[in-house]
Formats: structure tokens, sequence, C-alpha cells
């Protein structure tokens, strides 16, 4: 005996699949038979799996961004809230530059102010924003920072704040001793950022004579002309209050 089939026995068989209940996929409502009520397609548990893993590629790749953004630890966790109007303004200017434009027609930007006025913690806050929202590659540092990384030749760090997506410099101006090669150096790469339209928020406690001294010349003149958007933080320290 054998077991193929003959033609009449697959007709019958096809006849009986026929039969069956069509059921539609719950998920995309395609139609197949002989399915349970309830069911989901082997595509949509495919696009599924696919969006999960999506999901935590994307959330690896924040954690990583944040973990790698130099942001110090006292405002690792900054919530992107204005505390005053002043603040709010930046806030939003921040968001208009930076998010709503592709990056190389961003412009730099300028907060000055006293200590205490909230330029690091709306700043952090926005970086913040900026890696878990778009993924964009944000970097904190100092004017000091920089600094010690040329003293120790720490080429590979220096290229890595050189290159972020957006650059934050922070208390700008704070140090007086730097020796004359040094501030070429820091001003090598704030001018490479320029050069390469990287766009770079500077934050100091001068006021603004001073803050131009710090950069020196050339970049003044760089700021100067591509018209850096400036903002004063004013007001009493919110040292305190947060
Ligand atoms: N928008 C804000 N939301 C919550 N706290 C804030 C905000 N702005 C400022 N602060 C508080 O004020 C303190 C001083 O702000 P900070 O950014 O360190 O000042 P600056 O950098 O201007 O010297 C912060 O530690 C924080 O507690
Ligand atoms: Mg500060
Ligand atoms: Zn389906």
């Amino acid at each position: 005996m054998s077991d193929f089939k003959t033609a009449g026995d697959l007709t019958s068989m096809f006849a009986q699949i026929k039969e069956l209940p069509k059921t539609p996929c719950v998920r995309c409502g395609t139609v197949y038979r002989g399915k349970e009520d309830g069911f989901v397609c082997s595509d949509c548990i495919e696009k599924a799996k696919n969006k999960k893993q999506e999901e935590v590629n994307k959330n690896k790749r924040i954690n990583y961004l944040i973990v790698n953004s130099f942001i110090p630890k006292r405002y690792i966790t900054a919530a992107f809230k204005p505390f005053n109007s002043v603040q709010k303004e930046v806030a939003y200017y921040l968001v208009d530059n930076f998010s709503k434009r592709p990056l190389d027609t961003s412009r730099d930007m300028l907060i000055m102010g006293n200590m205490g006025t909230g330029k690091t913690y709306l700043s952090c806050a926005f970086a913040l924003e900026m890696m878990s929202r778009k993924q964009i590659n944000v970097k904190y540092t100092t004017e000091q920072e920089i600094v010690s990384l040329f003293t120790r030749k720490e080429f590979k760090q220096l290229n890595i704040l050189k290159n972020a997506q957006i650059l934050i410099v922070d208390e700008v101006g704070k140090r007086r001793d730097t020796p004359e090669w040094l501030k070429i150096e820091f001003e090598e790469l704030l001018s490479y950022r320029f050069n390469e339209m990287k766009p770079t928020l500077y934050l100091t406690n001068l006021i603004e004579n001073d803050f131009y001294m710090a950069i020196g010349e050339r970049m003044t003149d760089r700021l100067r002309e591509t018209d850096v958007m400036k903002f004063v933080f004013d007001g009493d320290s919110l040292r305190g209050r947060g």
C-alpha cells in the first residue's frame, strides 16, 4: 500500500480546508483559515518582536549617551522646567535653536549670569532632553577641564568633546592663570567646532567683555560675526530653592 494521495484525495482535502471558518488576526485583521478566535498572526508576532528590540536598542543608546555626557552628578536628574521668566525665554530658544532645525544651522549660544542663577542646571536639563528624546550626542565640559585635558595630552577625550553634536562649555573665564599655549589650544578647539558648524553653548559668570577676553580675539570676532545668541540670567542665586 502506498501513502501517496490520489488527485481525488487532494481535491477533497482542499475542500475540507475551505470549509474551515475564517478568523481574523486580532492585530492586523488579515483573515486566516483554521485558526482559533483571538489569534495573532506570525507577521504580527515578528513585528512586535522587532519593535521591542528597537526599543531596547534605543534605551541602550540613550543610556550610553547620558552616562558618557560628562554631566556632573549634581545635575544628572535635572528636569527641564524653567524657574522664572528669563529661564523660560532661554528654554524656549534652546528648543527652537537646537531641536527644530538641523544642527549645522543652529546658532552658538552664550548664557551669562551670576553664580547660582541656574545656567548649569537649565543647560544640563536641556542636554538630557536632547539625549533622551532625539538621541543627540551632547557633551558637557568646562574651560578648566579642556585645559587640563590638553595638559595631560588626553587627545582621545578632547576629540570626543571636539566632535560632540552639541557641546556645553561651562565656567568660561573662571581660570585666570592659564598659560598662553593652553589658551591657544582652547581657542583651537572652539575654532574647530565653529568651522565644522557644530554648535556650542557657552556658560559664564563673567560679563560680556570679560567673556570675550577669555575666549580670545579670533573666537570673539567669529561669534560676533555670526551673531551669537546672548542671554543674561539675572537676579539672586536660586541655590537652596530647588
Ligand atoms: N529650572 C530649575 N529647576 C530646578 N532647580 C533649579 C532650576 N534652576 C536653578 N535651580 C537650582 O538652583 C541651583 C543653582 O543653579 P546652577 O545651575 O548651579 O547655577 P549656575 O550654574 O548659574 O551657577 C541648582 O542647584 C538648582 O538647585
Ligand atoms: Mg554653574
Ligand atoms: Zn496580524
